[in-house]
Order: structure tokens, then sequence, then C-alpha cells
């Protein structure tokens, strides 16, 4: 284990006024938790996600929590003239800042099982609902000339692949994709796009669909160099940090934050973990012995 103790207090408490920040599904998991954070350091907070009870529920307990300004609004980020209705009464009321793309959707399954509709439902919520939202954004974005900043949730196999979860590896690179393509075409127009890739970060919604056995569960979170999980508030403080105007020349860019997971295994001696003290001990050089034999 390494570092698990509660992350400290690492930014000024108004790191973040003055900017409004959508995060698509900031009503459960990871979005709830950024979205907790931005409030923290002075953001005004959209959320949006299908259920209007969970939203408005978050909601509550963010305000109460915080004292935060916090608005909702019900959208399936799949239906692309619902994003472009509600991104319009959200910009009506004030405009964004900032545009977290969190809301997700994945499964486990073996890939040849998968029907067309299933293939669908992951990669029109985290590509396509993505992509809509975001242009939506920019659109409004351009037209007034007002300075913006998109961030979007990832996962390292967005480079790396996944086997039994490929909807989500397809989508996730095609959103890595949309942060560099637009990073350059957005760039002049004052819209930055950078992208997180979190490791494991425990959340209810992703892993009851992801990890069906607590002993899976508990070697997936291990099997990391640093031997734990993340913790959400480090997540949402590398968020904050991105959102923040201490990262405005930081574009197109996507900040891994999983504790050294997917290169473990990747390294082609990472074998080599399994020798044991005494075999080290064997293979270092004896005094006045050279490595080959001779002396
Ligand atoms: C095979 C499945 C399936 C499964 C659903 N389907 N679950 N197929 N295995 N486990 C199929 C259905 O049979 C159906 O196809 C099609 O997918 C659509 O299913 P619906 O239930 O009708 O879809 P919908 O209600 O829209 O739900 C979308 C969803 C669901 C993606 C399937 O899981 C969801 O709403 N998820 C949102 C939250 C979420 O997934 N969070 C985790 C994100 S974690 P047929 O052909 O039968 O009609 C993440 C990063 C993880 O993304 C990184 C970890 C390190």
């Amino acid at each position: 284990m390494s570092g698990a103790g509660e992350p400290r207090e690492i930014f000024r408490p108004d790191l973040l006024r003055g900017k409004r920040v959508l995060v698509t599904g900031g009503g459960t998991g990871l979005g709830l938790s950024m979205g907790r954070r931005f409030l923290e350091l002075g953001a005004s907070l959209v959320i949006c996600g299908r259920r209007g009870s969970v939203l408005e529920e978050a909601a509550d307990r963010l305000k109460a929590d915080t004292g935060g300004e916090i608005a909702w609004h019900v959208l399936d980020i799949r239906d692309a003239a619902a994003v472009d209705a509600t991104i319009g009464r959200i910009f009506a009321e004030a405009p964004l800042d900032v545009l977290v793309n969190n809301a997700a959707g994945n499964f486990a399954a073996r890939s040849e099982t998968l029907s067309p509709r299933a293939l669908d439902a992951v990669v029109n919520i985290v590509l396509h609902g993505s992509a809509y939202v975001t242009l939506a954004c920019g659109r409004r974005w351009i037209a007034a000339k007002h300075p913006a900043m998109v961030l979007s949730i990832l996962a390292t196999y967005a480079w790396t692949g996944s086997p039994y979860v490929l909807p989500s590896a397809m989508a996730k690179a095609g959103l890595l994709a949309m942060t560099r393509s637009l990073a350059v075409e957005w760039g002049p127009k004052g819209i930055r796009l950078n992208a997180i890739a979190p490791g494991p970060f425990p959340t209810p919604g992703a892993w009851s669909r992801l990890v069906p056995r607590a002993d899976l569960a508990a070697a997936f979170e291990t099997s990391n160099p640093l031997g734990r999980p993340g913790q959400h508030a480090e997540l949402a403080n590398l968020a904050a940090f991105l959102i923040s105007d201490g990262a405005t020349f930081i574009n197109g860019d996507c900040v891994t934050i999983d504790g050294g997971e997917w290169m473990q295994g990747a390294g082609e001696f990472c074998f080599l973990d399994k020798l044991t003290e005494a075999e080290w001990e064997a293979m270092r050089p004896q005094k006045g012995v050279r490595v080959d034999g001779s002396d």
C-alpha cells in the first residue's frame, strides 16, 4: 500500500469561483464526487442525468453539504435533439464555462454475444452522447466568443483496448480522438479539451456491471503498483486542477490516474516480479567474479 490516507487540502478554497460547470451523469458515482469538489471550490454546478429523482436527491444533498449553487436537468444524452434543447435552456440561464463529459454506460460481456442494441447502448452514451453535448456547448461558446474547457472521463483502455468491454473501449478511444481533434480545431477559439483516464475507482454503478465476484473486485482494485484502489477525492482534485485557471496551457492531453496500473504487464520484464529474494541475490555479480563466470 502506498499513500492511502485522506488527500489533504491542496487548493485555495476559491479556486473555481466564477466558473459554471456542467457534469453529465453528475447524480451518482464519480460525477457526483467531482461535482461536490467543484462546489467546495466555489464553482456553480449543473448536473444532468436520466433519472430526475436521483438528480434531485443529489442536488439537495450537495446544497445542504456545501451551500453551493446547483441546478439539475433530466437529460438522456443519447437523444441529440433533447441535448440541444437542454443545453439551450442551461445557456439561457447563464453561459457554461466548463463541460465534464462523465456520463457513461458499460457492462462486461463476451464480445461475440453482443447484440447490435447492446453495442449501441454503450457507444450511443459514451461516444455519440458526449459528442452531442460537446458540440452543443461548443457551438454556443464559439458564437459568443466565450472561452471554455471540456474535460472528458476516459479509461486507460482507450489506448490499450480491453477484452470484455469492447463497446466501451471503442467509444472511449473515440472520445480521446475527439479530445485531440477539437483541441487543435477549437484551441484558437479559446476552447481547450482535455481528458482523464482513471484506473480502479470503485463505484456501485460500475462495479455491479463489471466486477461480478468479490474476490475479483479485491484483486482488480489492488493489482497496480501502488496496491490500492483510487480514492474519489484524488480523481476530483485532478479534475478540479484541470478545469481551473492553473491549467490554462494544457490542451489536448489525457492525464492518467491509475497508480501505474496500465503499464503493469505492459513492460516485457514484468514477469520478474515472481522472482524470490534468493533468486534476485543469486543473479547479482559476486565480488571479483564477472557476470559471464570468468574472473
Ligand atoms: C449483454 C447486455 C447487457 C449485458 C445490457 N445488454 N446489459 N448485453 N450483457 N450485461 C443489452 C440488452 O440485452 C439490450 O440488447 C441492450 O444491451 C440495451 O439494454 P437496455 O437495458 O435496454 O439499455 P439501457 O436501459 O439503455 O441501459 C444502458 C446500459 C446500462 C449501458 C446497458 O448498463 C446503463 O444504463 N448503464 C449506465 C451506467 C453505467 O453503465 N455505469 C458504469 C460506467 S463505468 P437487446 O438486443 O437484448 O435488446 C465505465 C468505465 C469503467 O464506463 C472503467 C473501469 C476502470
